[in-house]
């Protein structure tokens, strides 16, 4: 078993194939033996200034973007944080912008939640843990997110909804979800963050806007960024949050 960690970091968008040199020295690699089976490939990280290893994982996949959100195991993923210890679990995840001050390459650090999925398990289902409850997104873990960055930068907030997926959204499910009260949509931070409360694990994401959702472009060009510059973007926020984090 792998020493404990400060924090589990679950890469999004471009975690794929990222090289982690730059950004810390990679100590370790393992996969867990979870009751839900094997976690996904987990890089223990020392990053410069770290006094405690930080654990990382790409959530699609090591090499390539091999799993689309409803085809993740979810819970062999964030059981691998209770047995890695870790304080807090930090994540990155691609999102399309609903609301109309939103711009691609926005940044988000969303403090609540609406579930869409329909068929995800969102339960360990097990008599020793407690039901989640309470704030989706632990506000002390969204503080350290928006610590991380530099004074003036440009950080929101925002509702997140989480849709079932791969197919993307229709414009009048983006409409209902708007009028619902979304700001973003992305199809990955459920069932996570609800596994993460039944752990008591606190959990907070920093959302990087890739696109607008379908039909919320409103003659903005219909940029696309799914690119390297995402997860470049967002690991060193995320170093910096783990780094920050004060339970
Ligand atoms: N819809 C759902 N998930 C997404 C999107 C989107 O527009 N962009 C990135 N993830």
């Amino acid at each position: 078993m792998p020493e404990q960690v400060k924090a589990l970091i679950i890469g999004g968008t471009a975690a794929y194939g990222l090289d982690l040199a730059p950004f810390a020295q990679v100590h370790d690699t393992c996969v867990l033996e979870t009751p839900y089976g094997p976690s996904p490939p987990i890089h223990i990280l020392r990053p410069p200034g770290h006094e405690t290893p930080v654990a990382f994982c790409s959530r699609h996949g090591p090499d390539r973007l091999t799993r689309s959100a409803a085809f993740i195991n979810h819970r062999a993923l964030i059981w691998a944080a209770r047995l890695l210890r870790a304080q807090v679990i930090f994540s990155w995840n691609g999102v399309g912008a609903i609301a109309g001050h939103l711009q691609v390459g926005d940044l988000v650090v969303p403090h609540d939640f609406i579930d869409f999925t329909r068929t995800r398990i969102t339960s360990f289902d097990r008599t020793d843990l407690t039901a989640a409850e309470g704030p989706a997104f632990h506000p002390q873990a969204r503080s350290a997110i928006i610590a991380a960055f530099e004074p003036d930068a440009a950080v929101h907030n925002g509702v997140y909804v989480c849709t079932e997926g791969p197919r993307l959204e229709t414009a009048a499910e983006i409409e209902l979800y708007h009028r619902a009260g979304a700001d973003i949509v992305g199809m990955t931070l459920s069932p996570e963050v609800f596994l993460a409360q039944e752990i008591g694990v606190p959990y907070a994401s920093l959302c990087y806007i890739t696109n607008y959702a379908t039909g919320r472009a409103r003659h903005r060009p219909p940029r696309r960024r799914f690119g390297p510059e995402v997860a470049h973007t967002c690991l060193p926020l995320l170093l910096t949050a783990a780094r920050l984090y004060r339970p």
